[in-house]
């Protein structure tokens, strides 16, 4: 990873930091971008650009921008900016529906248009997204959050196959991440089996290396011990 420029989108939250660790601790130079104004223990040594709607492409083109002239390059995009709902259709709203997918799948759409040129530019270029595991069947209560995710994994083989031999693109599909959040919504379950965002970041590292030269396309479980 030695100065590799990495660009993780929602950056600021607990999979984003776990991710700039482990690329920071690899020899990378990191790049955050966050909808928040700014991050809170981030590490040191980032670019940390808050206050960019990565759903906006004005927006998403100007914080990418940014890294390619502070760095002077742009390496490899993780997009791990993105959120969760759980609600019924029957007692749900539907706006949810379009909240959902400007958050995860339009926000990952525009940031991989914003950062394309850079990436061509770069020769390897790497694009890691962040799916879900309950993406592939979704459970009750999981309808808007699991499609606008599955709209992330064809988005990555699509975009796969147009980048093919210019710049990889795969996915992650984590289950349960071992989050505060988590843990306070699900005091009764077992914390042990659960991915930790540490084990996530691993598994984006490896799909971002020179290891996973030959790999495109992918959409990669990282269930932890569910
Ligand atoms: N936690 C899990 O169990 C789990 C499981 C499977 C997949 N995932 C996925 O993993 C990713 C990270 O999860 P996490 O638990 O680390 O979430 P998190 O802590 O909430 O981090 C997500 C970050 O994305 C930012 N963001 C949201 N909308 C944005 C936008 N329009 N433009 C720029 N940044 C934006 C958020 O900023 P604000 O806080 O300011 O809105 C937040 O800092 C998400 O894509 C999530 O869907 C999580």
């Amino acid at each position: 990873m030695t100065d590799r420029v990495f660009t993780i989108t929602g950056g600021f939250g607990i999979l984003g930091q776990a991710v700039a660790r482990a690329a920071l601790a690899g020899g990378a130079r990191v790049a955050l971008i966050d909808f928040a104004a700014e991050g809170r223990g981030l590490p040191e040594g980032v670019l940390a650009i808050g206050g960019v709607d990565l759903s906006d492409q004005t927006q998403a083109e100007g914080a990418m921008a940014k890294v390619a002239q502070a760095f002077g390059c742009l390496d490899v995009l993780v997009n791990v900016a993105g959120g969760f709902v759980w609600q019924t259709l029957e007692g749900g709203d539907l706006a949810a529906w379009s909240r959902m997918f400007t958050l995860n799948t339009l926000t990952c759409a525009t940031a991989c248009k914003a950062a394309l040129p850079h990436l061509l530019a770069a020769g390897a270029g790497r694009i890691v997204n962040v799916g879900a595991g309950g993406a592939v069947k979704a459970a009750a209560g999981m309808g808007a959050y699991a499609a606008s995710k599955a709209g992330v994994h064809r988005l990555t083989e699509s975009l796969a196959e147009e980048l093919k031999g210019k710049v990889t693109v795969n996915a992650v599909l984590p289950s349960i991440i071992d989050t505060p959040t988590n843990r306070a919504d699900m005091p009764d379950a077992d914390f042990a089996a659960w991915v930790t965002p540490g084990e996530v970041a691993q598994a984006i590292l490896w799909l971002a290396s020179d290891a996973a030269s030959g790999v495109t396309g992918a959409l990669l479980p990282v269930s932890g011990r569910v």
